[in-house]
């Protein structure tokens, strides 16, 4: 069995992250915007033998507060604990900077990842109409 890791993105990740990009999003983000996260310490995959989700956290526009930018996990390995795990990663990379705060915006038609959210501590702080090219956004945030 190979080891489990969480660790930084490279660029041979990149097609992989971006096939489970598409079996997420009904508007996926394209590689170029994956690989201009590559130099940000918070774009991270989760690797069992291969890589099966990642996540990217960054900061508010502000830089008052860190923000998950994205996260996804492939759907074939969902409901196994891995988008908590890399979670739980990005709030100690969060901390490590310092940060005591995290945001994040989602579609409001993603119940799903609202649940998601909310049993990871995260409540509603807001909704941005036209958010999204095809959708609103809920604002959500928690303590870290
Ligand atoms: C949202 C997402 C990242 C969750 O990934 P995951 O690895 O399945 O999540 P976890 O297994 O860590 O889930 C932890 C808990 O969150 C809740 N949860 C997760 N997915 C859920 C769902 N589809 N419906 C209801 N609750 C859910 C559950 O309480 C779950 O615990 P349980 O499985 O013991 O009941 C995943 O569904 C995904 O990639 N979705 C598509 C991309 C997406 O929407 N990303 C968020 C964009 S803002």
């Amino acid at each position: 069995m190979k080891d489990i890791v969480i660790r930084r993105a490279e660029l041979p990740d990149i097609p992989r992250v971006v096939e489970i990009e598409e079996c997420s999003f009904e508007v996926p983000w394209p590689d170029f915007l994956f690989k201009a996260y590559l130099n940000n310490p918070g774009f991270v995959v989760y690797e069992n033998g291969r890589i099966l989700g990642y996540a990217i956290v960054g900061t508010s526009e502000d830089r008052t507060r860190s923000h998950l930018q994205s996260i996804a996990v492939h759907k074939d390995c969902r409901r196994q604990g891995i988008a908590t795990k890399l979670l739980d990663w990005c709030i100690d990379l969060a901390k490590l900077y310092g940060f005591d705060r995290m945001t994040l915006e989602v579609r409001e038609k993603n119940v799903d990842a609202q649940l998601f959210y909310s049993e990871n501590g995260f409540k509603v702080e807001g909704r941005i109409d036209g958010y999204y090219v095809d959708d609103n956004a809920i604002v959500m945030g928690r303590d870290i």
